[in-house]
C-alpha cells in the first residue's frame, strides 16, 4: 500500500489542518441555510450577476479550516467565523442548534438568533493578528497562500483576504474576472470610491438623460414613464388583422383591485385602454389574451394562428413592437398605470429611425449570438446578433449610456491615478451592465408585481412575448437605482477589507495555471469547480461580455481580447457544442462529458504542480451522481493527490422536498486532499481492500447517524463516499487478480451497499428482508431511503446494484417503475395489476391485461411485491370478503415473505399513501385475523383501521 507523504516532504506544512479533523457541521449548515435566504447573502453577490455562489459560512469554513493547523476547538472556530452571540464563550454549536429548532417569534432572523448576520461581520484586527501568528508558526514562518483556480465571482479568495490570508484567484470568464478585479484588487487597495464615483455617475446620467428623453414622449408632462409593458403585433394568417401576442392583460394584478388593459379591436387594428378589474365589462377576462401557449387566436376572426407560424413571424421580423401598458410616476411621487398610446408608439418609431440613420449605431453590439443549447437559444427567434435582444428604444438607450460614459472616461483617467481611475471605470461599467440586465426583450413583464424581471429569472435566454421596456432615466428601477446597488455593494466590500492585502487575480484557463503561477508556490487550493452540464457559464455570460467590452476594452485589453467568451476551454459538458462532430457510438453527450472530464484532469494536474509538497486541496463536490464521483476522484488521484478527509456540508438549496415536507438544503462534500509525491506506487489487490472499504463506509454512516448530524438518508450514502475514497486513494492503484485496474466506481458501489445496510438496520424493524427476492427488496429500500415515489434515476440504479437488481433489465417485464425526465417513479398496484373483475367476467375488452404485468387470478407470483400488489388490488376492487378468499386460496397465512413485505411497506410508505391505507385494512378485520401478522413493531398510533367486514363496500 502507498504511504502518505513522508514527514520530510511535509516539513513546510502542518501535519494536519483543522479540516482534516472534526468540525461543528450542524451549526455551520444552519448558518449556511440562513445565508441562502434572500437579502442575507454576501455583498459580492450584489456587485454583478454571476451564476453560482456558495454560502459564506461554508466558504469561510473551507478557507479557515484548510489553513488552520491541527484541530480547532468548535467554539474557537465558530467565534472566528462570527457565528454565535458575543457574550457566549462556550457551547456555541449547541446554542445555534437550539435556536434552529426553537420556534421563531416575530422579529428578524438576527433577533431570533441573538447575533448579527455573520456575512456582514469581519474579524477584528487583533483576531487577524492572532490568526496570522498561529498560521506563521505552523507554515514554516510564512502565511500560507490560498488559490482558487475557478473562482467565479470570488467569494472564496475574498473571505481569505478578509481574514488576512494571502490569496490568488483565477477565472476563465472575463465577466466574473471583472468582479474579481473590483472585489479582490480595488476594494482592498483603492478602498472607498465615495463620493467621487457617485458624482461621475450623476454626470453620466445627466448626459444620457438629455439624449434619451426624446424617446419617451408623453402626453402628460408631469408623468414620468418608469417602465412599459411591451408585446408584438403580428398579422393574422387568415384575415390580416393585428394580433397582440399577449396571454394575460394584467399590468398589475396586485394593485388595488388589479389593473389591466382592455384591448379594443377595430378593423384589423388594436388599441389599448386602461381599466381596473372591478369596472371590467362582463364578457372581458384579463386572463384571456389572444396568445394561448405558443399559438395565437385572432381577436378579429377567431382563427388560431399556429405556433410554427407565430414563431416564424417573430423570427423573420414580421412584427411590430407594441407598448400596451405603462407604469408611470407623477412629480409628487404617485405611481400609476395607463394604456400604451400613440406617444409610446412614436417613441419607439423615433428610435427605429435613429437606428436606421445613425451610422455609429449600426455596429453597436453586433457580435453574433453563440448559444448552442436549443431551448435557450435567442437565434431561434431571429435574434442572431446580440443587439437583437433589444427593442429599438432599448438599443438606443444602452448606446447613449455608453456614449455618456465615454464622454467622462478621459476626465476620470486624468483626475486620478491609474488604479483609482480603473476602479471607478470598472464599478461604473458593472452598473451599466446591471441596468442592461433589466432592460432587454428577454425580460418578462411580471403582472403580479407590475414591473419587469431581470433576464435570468429562469437561467435561459428565451424571448418573452410580454416583456419590459425600462426607462433607465427614471429613479425607480433605472440607472440611478442600479448603480447605487452596485456602488453600495462595492463600498461594503471595501469596508470589509480595509486592512487586507489585495489578492492576485488571473484571467485564464485553470487547465494552464502554470502560465501565470509558479510551481510549488501555493500552499492551499480551494476548488469549487463547474459541474458537467449544470450551468453553461460562458454561453449565459456573453450577453454581459459584449456590453462590458464596449466599456472596458481599452482598460483591460487582455481580458477583452476575444469577440465572445471562451467556450472551448471552459470546463463544462455542453452536448450541443459537439453536435457536428458526433458520430457512431460517440454521441454528443459522450464527447461533451469527455471534454469536461479531460478539462478537470488538466486542472487537477496543474494544481498538483503549483502546490507545495504536502499542500492541501479542499474540493467542494456538489455532485450527486456516482459516475461524476468516479471520474473526478480518479482524475484527482491519478494527478497525485491522496484523500485525507471528507465532510458532508449543506451548500445548496434543494429543489426537492425534505422529510417533513419542508424544502431542505442538499449536501455536498468537502473533500480534502494532499499533494503526494508522484513516484510509482505499489499496486493493491481489490480483494485485500474491499472489506476495509465496505467497513469505512459503514462506520461513516453509523458515525453520522450517531452524531445527530441533520442529514437525509440519501445524503448519508453520499457522505460515506468520502472515507471510501480515502481508503481507495491510500490503496491506489487498485487492481483485480488479473491485474486490471479497479476504478473508484467499484469502491463507491461498496459504499452504497454498506450504507443501505446500515439504513435498513436502523430504520426498518421488520426482519427477514434478506430472505426477500431482490426486486421486492429494492422496492422497499427505495421507499425507505427516498420516502417518495420519485427518485433520481442514477441513484435508483445504484440502489439496484446494492440490492442486486439491474433496474433497466426488469423495467419492461415488471413495470415496477416508469421514467419521468431524470427521475424514476415507483409504481403501485394501480399501474401494475390487471383488473380482476374484468378478468373474471371474461370480458373480451380488458385493456388492463395488455397494460399490466400482474394477473391477480394467478396462484403464484414471480416476486413477493407482485403478490402484495395483487392482494391490495383485490381488496380495493372486491372488498374484504373476496380478499379473504383470495388470500386463503393462495395460502398466504404465515407466509414469511408476504408478511415481511407487508410490514416493511407499512413501515416505509408515507402515511398519506393509498396503498398503505389498504395494507392497513388488509392486516385488520377478518383478513387481518386470517393473516395474523405481528404488527407490534409498527407504529400505528392514530391510524384508523377497518374493524368490521364490509366497511369498504
Ligand atoms: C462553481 S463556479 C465558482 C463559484 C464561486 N466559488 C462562487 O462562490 O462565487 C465555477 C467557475 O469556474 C469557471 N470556469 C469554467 N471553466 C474554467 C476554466 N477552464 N478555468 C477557469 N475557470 C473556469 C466558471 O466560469 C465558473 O465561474
Ligand atoms: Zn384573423
Amino acid at each position: 500500500m502507498s504511504e502518505n507523504p513522508s514527514t520530510d516532504e511535509r516539513k513546510n506544512v502542518p501535519e494536519t489542518v483543522a479540516i482534516e479533523s472534526k468540525l461543528p457541521l450542524n451549526a455551520i449548515d444552519i448558518e449556511s441555510q440562513k445565508d441562502m435566504e434572500s437579502g442575507r447573502y454576501h455583498a459580492l453577490r450584489s456587485l454583478h450577476k454571476w451564476f453560482a455562489a456558495r454560502p459564506t459560512p461554508a466558504v469561510r469554513l473551507a478557507v479557515l479550516a484548510s489553513v488552520y493547523p491541527g484541530e480547532i476547538d468548535s467554539d474557537k472556530l465558530l467565534r472566528l467565523m462570527k457565528i454565535g452571540p458575543k457574550e457566549l464563550d462556550t457551547g456555541i454549536a449547541d446554542y445555534v442548534e437550539k435556536k434552529f429548532t426553537e420556534k421563531r417569534s416575530s422579529g428578524t432572523l438576527d433577533d431570533h438568533y441573538g447575533y448579527p448576520n455573520p456575512n456582514r461581520q469581519s474579524p477584528t484586527n487583533s483576531e487577524i493578528e492572532q490568526l496570522q501568528s498561529t498560521l506563521r508558526n505552523a507554515w514554516n514562518g510564512e502565511l500560507p497562500t490560498v488559490l482558487d483556480p475557478t473562482a467565479g465571482r470570488g467569494i472564496i479568495p475574498f473571505e481569505a483576504i478578509r481574514y488576512g490570508i494571502p490569496a490568488k484567484a483565477n477565472e476563465l470568464n472575463p465577466v466574473p474576472s471583472l468582479i474579481l478585479k473590483a472585489a479582490l484588487e480595488y476594494a482592498p487597495e483603492v478602498g472607498s470610491l465615495d463620493p467621487d464615483i457617485r458624482e461621475w455617475r450623476n454626470k453620466i446620467l445627466e448626459t444620457a438623460r438629455e439624449n434619451i428623453e426624446p424617446y419617451y414622449p408623453t402626453e402628460e408632462s408631469d408623468r414620468q414613464i418608469l417602465n412599459s409593458a411591451m408585446t408584438y403585433l403580428i398579422r393574422c394568417d387568415s384575415c390580416g388583422g393585428k394580433i397582440p401576442l399577449v396571454s394575460k392583460w394584467w399590468l398589475n394584478k396586485d394593485s388595488d383591485g388589479g389593473e389591466a388593459i382592455l384591448p379594443i379591436y377595430d378593423d384589423g387594428e388594436v388599441q389599448y385602454s386602461h381599466i381596473r378589474a372591478q369596472n371590467a365589462p362582463e364578457d372581458y377576462d384579463p386572463d384571456e389574451g389572444p396568445l394561448r401557449g405558443e399559438s395565437a387566436e385572432c381577436p378579429h376572426c377567431d382563427v388560431v394562428n399556429e405556433q410554427e407560424e407565430v414563431q416564424r413571424k417573430l423570427h423573420d421580423g414580421e412584427f411590430e413592437f407594441s407598448i400596451y401598458g405603462v407604469n408611470y410616476e407623477t412629480s409628487t411621487g404617485e405611481r400609476g398605470y395607463r394604456a400604451g398610446n400613440e406617444y409610446d408608439k412614436k417613441g419607439m418609431e423615433k428610435a427605429m429611425e435613429r437606428i436606421d440613420s445613425d451610422f455609429n449605431l449600426l455596429s453597436f453590439l453586433s457580435e453574433p449570438v453563440d448559444v448552442s443549447s436549443r431551448i435557450s437559444d435567442p437565434s431561434s427567434y431571429g435574434m442572431s446578433e446580440w443587439r437583437d435582444i433589444f427593442n429599438p428604444r432599448q438599443l438606443v438607450v444602452h448606446y447613449e449610456f455608453h456614449q455618456a460614459f465615454e464622454e467622462y472616461k478621459g476626465q476620470i483617467l486624468e483626475k486620478y491615478d491609474e488604479q483609482r481611475a480603473n476602479a471607478i471605470l470598472t464599478v461604473l461599467s458593472l452598473a451599466a451592465s446591471r441596468s442592461m440586465y433589466y432592460n432587454t426583450r428577454l425580460n418578462q413583464w411580471h403582472d403580479l408585481r407590475g414591473f419587469g424581471s431581470h433576464i435570468y429569472t429562469d437561467n435561459n435566454l428565451i424571448l418573452k412575448k410580454m416583456s419590459v421596456d425600462n426607462n433607465l432615466c427614471a429613479p425607480r428601477r433605472g440607472y440611478m437605482k442600479n448603480s447605487d446597488h452596485v456602488i453600495d455593494s462595492y463600498e461594503k466590500l471595501a469596508s470589509y477589507v480595509t486592512h487586507s492585502k489585495p489578492a492576485e487575480v488571473f484571467n485564464g484557463d485553470a487547465g494552464q495555471l502554470t502560465t501565470n503561477i509558479q510551481s510549488e508556490s501555493v500552499d492551499v487550493a480551494i476548488v469549487d469547480p463547474p459541474y458537467y452540464d449544470s450551468i453553461m457559464y460562458a454561453e449565459l455570460s456573453d450577453v454581459f461580455y459584449v456590453l462590458l467590452k464596449y466599456y472596458l476594452e481599452d482598460t483591460y485589453p487582455d481580458i477583452f481580447d476575444s469577440n465572445l467568451t471562451d467556450k472551448d476551454n471552459e470546463a463544462v459538458a455542453n452536448p450541443y457544442r459537439f453536435e457536428e462532430i458526433a458520430e457512431g457510438d460517440q454521441s454528443k453527450k459522450t464527447l461533451a462529458d469527455e471534454h469536461y472530464e479531460s478539462k478537470m484532469e488538466e486542472i487537477f494536474s496543474e494544481l498538483q504542480d503549483v502546490l507545495t509538497p504536502g499542500g492541501v486541496m479542499t474540493v467542494m463536490f456538489t455532485h450527486r451522481e456516482m459516475d461524476a464521483w468516479d471520474t473526478l476522484t480518479s482524475a484527482l488521484i491519478s494527478a497525485g493527490f491522496t484523500i485525507t478527509a471528507t465532510h458532508p456540508i449543506k451548500t445548496e438549496m434543494s429543489d426537492r422536498v425534505g422529510v417533513q415536507g419542508k424544502a431542505s438544503a442538499d449536501s455536498s462534500i468537502f473533500l480534502v486532499a494532499r499533494k503526494q509525491s508522484t513516484g510509482s506506487k505499489d499496486r493493491t489487490l481489490w480483494e485485500d481492500v474491499q472489506e476495509q472499504i465496505h467497513n469505512a463506509a459503514r462506520d461513516q454512516a453509523e458515525e453520522i447517524l450517531d452524531s445527530g448530524y441533520n442529514i437525509s438518508k440519501t445524503d448519508t450514502a453520499i457522505a460515506a463516499y468520502g472515507p471510501t475514497l480515502q481508503k481507495y486513494a491510500e490503496a491506489y492503484p487498485v487492481v483485480n487478480k488479473k491485474g486490471d485496474e479497479i476504478r473508484p466506481r467499484e469502491a463507491l458501489g461498496q459504499a452504497r451497499e454498506a450504507v443501505t445496510g446500515v439504513l435498513a438496520e436502523r430504520f426498518l424493524k421488520t426482519e427477514g428482508l434478506e430472505q426477500l427476492d431482490s426486486l421486492t427488496r429494492w422496492y422497499i429500500l427505495s421507499w425507505l431511503i427516498y420516502e417518495n415515489d420519485t427518485i433520481p434515476y442514477d441513484e435508483a440504479r445504484q440502489l439496484g446494484v446494492a440490492a442486486n437488481v439491474d433496474i433497466d433489465n426488469i423495467k419492461r417485464t415488471t413495470k415496477i417503475w416508469g421514467k419521468n425526465k431524470k427521475d424514476i417513479v415507483l409504481k403501485d398496484h394501480n399501474d401494475r395489476v390487471q383488473d380482476i373483475v374484468l378478468l373474471k367476467s371474461d370480458s373480451a375488452d380488458n385493456p388492463s391485461t395488455r397494460k399490466y404485468p400482474v394477473n391477480p387470478t394467478d396462484t403464484r407470483f414471480t416476486y413477493t411485491i407482485d403478490t402484495v400488489h395483487a392482494a391490495v388490488h383485490v381488496y380495493e376492487r372486491e372488498g374484504p370478503r373476496s380478499a379473504w378468499d383470495w388470500l386463503s386460496d393462495r395460502d398466504l397465512k404465515s407466509n414469511q415473505e408476504f408478511e415481511a413485505t407487508v410490514t416493511a411497506l407499512l413501515e416505509v410508505l408515507p402515511s398519506d399513501s393509498d396503498m398503505r391505507e389498504t395494507l392497513l385494512n388488509l392486516v385488520s378485520g377478518e383478513t387481518g385475523d386470517y393473516l395474523n401478522i405481528n404488527l407490534d413493531h409498527i407504529d400505528m398510533s392514530g391510524e384508523e383501521r377497518q374493524t368490521e367486514l364490509g366497511d369498504h363496500q
